[in-house]
């Protein structure tokens, strides 16, 4: 198979890490005889700094004609401690997305045996755990209309969803229940907005087409309540994109780390697979970050914008053999971890390398 892949490593520990998931899928190709080429492009800070655009023309004419994309992360401390810049990393972000209409966002809640120890849950309440997140990614209130009064005392995020941006993520996640344990579970907050009794009632209307499908609408703050309590009990979950966000950062600690999970982004256009994690400044540069993610990001791609099961499947067991021969990185080490056992990006990434091997 043919693909041209571009990278965008973005930001902080984005280099270190999709330079291994590019790794990854470079030995992909060698072992199952496909020809991936690849390109690089700039986002976010990276960005802003040699060309003052956090999504430049240029790397977004990229995005538009490859066949997939491999993000690392965005974000600098220099713009969380000034809210009042203008011009910001997450921008490139949030227009790629748009751009590309990438308006489903799957993140898997993948849970490795191994890492049972490396979450502060009980592995009695997480074993087992399975859970498949469907985050809108165009909508809400992260592209309302925001507003500053004059006299910088009051402003506003305008939260709305149009009917047919609820219906196409929905048919999305409940096509991808059909093919798990037929349970779908949509979060919103409708006893309170607007935008989320628009959001039940499209659902509960999708729902009558998917009759094998069991639905349970949840409102966020029970859901955001009942994922640590008894995360076993979810399954697909379907929520809006500033849900979704705060959903999944929590959920990452059922995984022991925001340094395992994977994500898609999907729609209209070239699919997008990123880490969940940030830039991470205070470690990148180090050699401390965990590539996992992003390797787990690549083994999405292979599956999701390529069809490539069996590829998607040998990437995921490499990164499980690591994991249970007891390689650990910093954030999903713990006291029982052995020194020799905590290695840096390029080492635990090497690992993976030689398990697909
Ligand atoms: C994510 C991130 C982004 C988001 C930020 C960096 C804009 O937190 O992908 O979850 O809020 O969507
Ligand atoms: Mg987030």
């Amino acid at each position: 198979m043919k693909k041209n892949i571009l990278i965008i490593p973005g930001d902080g520990i984005g280099q270190e890490v999709t330079t291994w998931g590019k790794k990854a899928l470079e030995k992909v190709a060698e072992k199952y005889g496909h020809d991936f080429s690849f390109d690089e492009a700039i986002m976010g800070h990276t960005a802003i700094e040699a060309t003052g655009d956090p999504l430049p023309e240029n790397t977004l004419n990229k995005a538009k004609s490859s066949d997939a994309i491999l993000f690392g992360a965005i974000g600098h401390i220099k713009y969380d401690n000034d809210p009042s810049a203008k011009v910001r990393p997450e921008q490139g972000l949030l227009k790629i997305r748009k751009e590309l209409g990438l308006y489903a966002n799957l993140r898997p809640i993948l849970l490795f045996d191994e890492l049972l120890d490396a979450s502060s849950l009980k592995p009695e309440v997480l074993k087992g755990t399975d859970i498949l997140f469907f985050r809108e990614l165009t909508g809400d209130v992260y592209f309302g209309e925001k507003t500053r009064s004059d006299d910088q005392t009051f402003a506003s995020d305008l939260m709305n969803y149009h009917r047919y941006e609820v219906e196409r993520i929905a048919h999305k996640a409940y096509q991808a229940a059909q093919g798990r344990s037929k349970r779908v579970c949509s979060v919103d907050k409708a006893n309170v907005l607007e935008t989320s009794r628009l959001w039940r009632e499209v659902v509960q209307e999708v729902a009558t087409q998917y009759p094998d499908v069991e639905t349970e609408h949840m409102f966020i703050d029970n859901a955001a309540m009942q994922l640590v309590k008894n995360p076993k009990k979810f399954d697909v979950v379907l929520t809006a994109n500033l849900f979704g966000d705060i959903l999944t950062d929590e959920a990452s600690q059922i995984a022991g780390s925001m340094g395992m999970l994977a994500s898609a982004s999907v729609g209209d256009g070239t699919g997008f697979f990123e880490p969940i994690h940030g830039s991470a400044h205070d470690i990148a540069g180090q050699d401390k970050a965990n590539p996992l993610a992003s390797i787990l990001s690549a083994a999405l791609m292979l599956e999701i914008a390529f069809g490539l099961k069996e590829e998607a499947q040998a990437l995921q067991n490499a990164v499980s053999q690591t994991l249970k021969a007891g390689w650990r990185t910093g954030d999903i080490a713990n006291a029982n971890t052995a020194d020799e056992h905590r290695l840096g990006t390029r080492q635990i990434g090497q690992k993976v390398i030689d398990f697909l091997q």
